[in-house]
């Protein structure tokens, strides 16, 4: 075969390649685009047209019950308060300490599922300070239950106790000045 006809064939070749990549790509992003469309319906999001339907209760999460272990001066404040609204949003029951353990959970003392106020038994949320105890935690909480907490870098996690509770722990009361410095001066106070 002579080379120009050899490279015509090649050409065409590549020709009839390319058409069917294009038209596999052409395919392929129809169809995402139709399949995304009905699925996530991002298309009346990105150019709304008119005010979305208004939602009788909000999509069902994944998971619907947390334990989270809410420990000192880690942002745990913040967190409980999202969890809260999470359970006022699905009308979840959250877990509160009996009165006579104040608003922790009777913390330092282990936790025990009789710390919870009965009304607020089974939970679907618990979110309020307490020293884990696994066993009584699987017991009071619904199988399938996520388990979460915080943990900060300790060196930050100790100052920030230390100002926090300095007028409350009696460790912390005796040192002049309320001063970190002093506190670890080697040569104590
Ligand atoms: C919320 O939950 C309570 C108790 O689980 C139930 O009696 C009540 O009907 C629920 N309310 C809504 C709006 O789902
Ligand atoms: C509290 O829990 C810790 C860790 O599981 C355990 O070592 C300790 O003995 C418990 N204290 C009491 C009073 O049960
Ligand atoms: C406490 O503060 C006072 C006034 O700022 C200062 O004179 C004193 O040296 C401080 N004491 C210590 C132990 O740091």
């Amino acid at each position: 075969m002579p080379p120009i006809l050899q490279r015509l064939q090649q050409a065409t070749k590549m020709m009839s390649r390319r058409k069917i990549l294009l038209l596999v790509l052409g395919c392929s992003t129809l169809s995402l685009l139709i399949h995304q469309g009905a699925q996530l319906s991002w298309y009346p999001r990105l150019f709304p047209l008119s005010c979305p339907p208004l939602q009788d209760s909000p999509p069902r999460p994944k998971h619907m019950t947390v334990a989270f272990l809410k420990t000192h001066k880690t942002a745990g404040t913040t967190v409980q308060n999202i969890l809260f609204r999470f359970a006022e949003r699905h009308n979840l029951t959250v877990a509160l300490p009996h009165p006579r353990c104040e608003h922790q959970f009777c913390y330092p003392r282990n936790f025990s599922a009789h710390f919870v106020h009965p009304a607020t038994r089974p939970p679907h949320v618990l979110a309020s300070h307490l020293r884990f105890d696994r066993a009584e935690l699987e017991g009071l909480m619904p199988p399938g239950t996520v388990y979460v907490t915080i943990l900060r870098e300790p060196a930050a996690m100790f100052e920030s106790l230390f100002t926090y509770y300095n007028q409350y722990c009696p460790a912390f009361r005796r040192v002049p000045n309320a001063s970190l410095e002093a506190f670890c001066a080697p040569q104590g106070y």
